[in-house]
């Protein structure tokens, strides 16, 4: 909406039906709006020590306060236009206080009039107290119900998320936690799944978790509780993490993230409260995706039997995925592991759905390249040629070899790039793979010490084992119980 007037108006109607309309609720708000009406968590807070019915359960933070006011700068904030009430002011039913400058509508009804003959129906369906006013009004077809479903729900918002968790993470060594755990809003995840190339099989498994999410009630009513955990299994590289991020981003759900290498590693002592805090989050969150990295941890770290602190720790996690849930939680749970070997009975068990990730095949390859080379110019480009040529490379392979090309080229200020480059790029990729395997061989003799495997993470964790008194041996090797 270009029309400064159009959206000021907007705004101003906005805030008024919310102001009159107590049934109507912070996700009524476009959060666009919503966002300059936060109060902020101090406050919150203090309201918390008044609020009896808040003594179990921490109030949500923050609050969307009745009445809404608008200011000149309120609006600017709220919309984007520079200079708020000089937009509106020539219109008949607008007026400023000369005394708080409050902006404020003399005669709505008029102003929804004005507002309604200008708007187009994108723009209506994007504000649902609007819609709820609108929706009876002669041509207008946009519903109030449908303007709700598809705006965003407050959870989403990064002042939300940012006030909950200040909020719920106060003391000193939570804070270590956050680090741990990182929870992006929606609108932070860059990649969409049109930015991905998926196999049929991972397109199916999306379809099917967005209508789950969809008809929640409907399985509820009919008793099916136990969907909604995803195991995604692939080499690195093949776009678990981003697959995740991007449902996110599609469903309009923070996303909370965790390593548990990290989770089980730091403080052993604490990994079993960290894995409880990290499901107190998400259900703190949710709706949200709860996404779990390096899952594999947990099946090594359960062969380590004189680590009682790790142990601990594995029970908990298993028993806190057992006790989230998409249905009754709003808690969507995706784990990814490279190593699928590694996961015992236990942890396979309990997720309802398991997910590939292979390596691209060419076809997959070509449409790969399609994909991030669609902003760029190369002389030539045949994707088919080069996804001949890079077997056995990932997604994220070759989104490297693609950089490589573009720096070389840039080395010879060049700025087009030419199927030649890629070819080039490929060749230099491939040397430097072969380097990589020659790490590897180092690696292989290290073993005779250590576990080659253990390499990419958490072999320096046990570090810290002095907390349970056991002795510091990497137990890898000791075959499963
Ligand atoms: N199928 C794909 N389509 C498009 N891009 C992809 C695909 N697979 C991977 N990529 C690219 O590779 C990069 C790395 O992918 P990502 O980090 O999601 O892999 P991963 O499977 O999570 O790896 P790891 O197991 O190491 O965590 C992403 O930035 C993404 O752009
Ligand atoms: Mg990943």
């Amino acid at each position: 909406m270009s029309d400064p007037a159009l959206t000021v108006v907007e705004f101003l109607l906005t805030t008024r039906v919310y102001n009159e309309t107590r049934s109507l609720d912070e996700n009524d708000l476009p959060p666009r709006f919503r966002q300059v009406f936060w109060s902020d968590t101090d406050a919150a807070d203090d309201a918390d020590e008044t609020d009896a019915s808040s003594a179990d359960e921490p109030a949500p933070p923050g609050e969307i306060n009745r009445p809404l006011k608008v200011t000149d700068s309120v609006a600017r904030t709220a919309t984007g236009v520079e200079h708020p009430w000089e937009a509106v002011s020539d219109l008949l039913f607008t007026q400023r206080e000369e005394f708080s400058g409050e902006i404020s509508l003399t005669q709505p009804e008029m102003a929804l009039e004005w507002y309604l003959e200008r708007v187009d129906d994108e723009q209506l369906a994007t504000n649902p107290t609007l819609a709820y006013t609108a929706e009876d009004e002669e041509g207008v077809t946009v519903s109030y119900d449908d303007a709700r479903e598809n705006n965003r729900p407050i959870q989403a918002d990064r002042v939300w998320i940012d006030a909950l968790l200040s909020q719920y993470f106060d003391e000193d060594d939570d804070a270590e936690m956050l680090d741990l755990v990182s929870v992006r809003a929606p609108e932070e995840i860059e990649m969409t799944l049109d930015d991905l190339v998926l196999t049929t099989d991972q397109e199916e498994e999306i379809q099917k978790i967005v209508k789950a999410i969809e008809h929640r009630d409907y399985l509820a009513s009919i008793g099916l509780r136990e969907i909604g955990k995803l195991l995604f299994v692939g080499p690195p590289g093949t776009g678990k993490t981003t697959i995740s991020r991007a449902l996110a981003h599609e469903l309009g759900l923070p996303f909370v993230e965790v390593k548990l290498s990290m989770i089980t590693s730091q403080y052993l002592g604490e990994t079993a409260k960290n894995v409880e805090k990290t499901f107190e989050v998400a259900k703190r969150l949710s709706p949200c995706i709860l996404f779990i990295d390096e899952f594999d941890s947990v099946a090594k770290t359960r062969r380590s039997d004189e680590h009682a602190a790790l142990k601990r720790a594995v029970n908990t996690l298993l028993k806190s995925i057992d006790d989230i849930s998409l249905i009754r939680d709003d808690v969507l749970l995706i784990g990814a592991t490279n190593h699928p070997d590694q996961l015992d009975a236990a942890a396979w068990r309990r997720f309802d759905e398991i997910v590939n990730f292979p390596k691209p095949d060419r076809g997959m390859r070509s449409d790969i390249l399609e994909v991030i080379t669609q902003p760029m110019e190369i002389d030539g480009f045949d994707p088919q040629v080069i996804a001949e040529h890079t077997e056995g490379l990932t997604g994220s392979d070759l989104r490297m070899v693609l950089r490589e090309a573009v720096l070389e080229a840039l080395t010879e200020e060049r700025t087009e790039l030419t199927q030649e480059d890629l070819i080039a790029a490929v060749e230099d990729f491939e040397e430097r793979d072969n380097l990589k395997n020659m790490d590897m061989i180092d690696g292989d003799g290290a073993a005779l010490t250590g576990s080659a495997d253990d390499h990419d993470h958490d072999d320096h964790d046990h570090d810290h084992s002095a907390d349970d008194g056991s002795a510091d041996t990497d137990d890898a090797e000791t075959p499963p119980q």
